[in-house]
């Protein structure tokens, strides 16, 4: 059995702390962008229409809601999270939709799932993998629970690398955004963005991470000039 430790728990924390104001910073420091990339990770789930999918790291159930919405009505999801308070906006969200039964919310650590091998048609996690302690297992942990043929779908913030775009975009990530984010919120959680985007594997080395967790193939596709990348595992 995982035990949380510090660094879940300091996680977790951080991100109840946040809460109330995620979804608009969400909305406001990627300019809206941030529900195209949502919707890119999930049309490369399968099946196409209806199916059993988990989402990792759920937060505020917005990837749980982009799958109902493009999966149809026999679609339906199990998100898993650490941070109660995430989960309880996550909750009301998928209440005041009318969906609010397919989609079974649980606390556990993304380490430790409490679901049986290759039970999920699909499993993503979008901008959560980042900040899982330990990584690897995590990524293992989402393996185990697709089925053969399934997909694991990560959505997570990269560096772009043009001179000059990317010069740009450091400036506004690494100065204008955590000050952006102090004005709505704690501006400790929003200098903290950056400084896990910049220490993150690039692409190529967790792709690898990814195949050495379980999936059988992965691509990887620049989103938006490469502040986003998407990774499509094959179970
Ligand atoms: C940036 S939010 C992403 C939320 C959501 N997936 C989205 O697309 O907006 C990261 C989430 O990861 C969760 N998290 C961090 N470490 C975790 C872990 N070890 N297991 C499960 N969830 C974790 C946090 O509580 C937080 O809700």
């Amino acid at each position: 059995m995982y035990r949380l430790t510090e660094r879940n728990r300091a996680i977790g924390e951080m991100f109840s702390s946040i809460a109330p104001t995620y979804d608009l910073l969400n909305r406001i420091l990627s300019l809206g962008a941030d529900r195209k990339w949502r919707s890119a990770a999930v049309a490369s789930m399968v099946p196409p229409a209806g199916g059993r999918h988990l989402d990792f790291a759920t937060g505020t159930a917005d990837m749980a809601l982009e799958i109902l919405r493009q999966k149809g009505g026999r679609a339906v999801v199990a998100g898993v999270d650490i941070s109660m308070e995430m989960m309880r906006i996550g909750r009301e969200k998928c209440r005041k939709t009318g969906w609010r039964e397919r989609v079974s919310f649980l606390r556990a650590p993304g380490e430790d799932l409490p679901f049986r091998d290759g039970v999920f048609d699909s499993a993503c996690v979008a901008f959560g993998i980042r900040n899982v302690a330990d990584r690897e297992r995590g990524l293992r942990e989402m393996c185990r629970v697709v089925r053969p043929g399934g997909r694991v779908v990560v959505l997570e913030f990269s560096t772009p690398r043009g001179a000059v775009f990317g010069a740009l975009y450091r400036f506004y990530f690494t100065r204008l955004l955590p000050r952006i984010g102090g004005w709505f919120s704690r501006r400790a959680a929003y200098a903290y963005l950056p400084e896990s985007v910049l220490a993150f594997p690039r692409p190529e080395i967790f792709s690898g991470m990814m195949r050495a967790a379980g999936c059988s193939s992965v691509a990887h596709v620049p989103l938006s000039f490469g502040i986003v990348t998407l990774y499509v595992g094959e179970r």
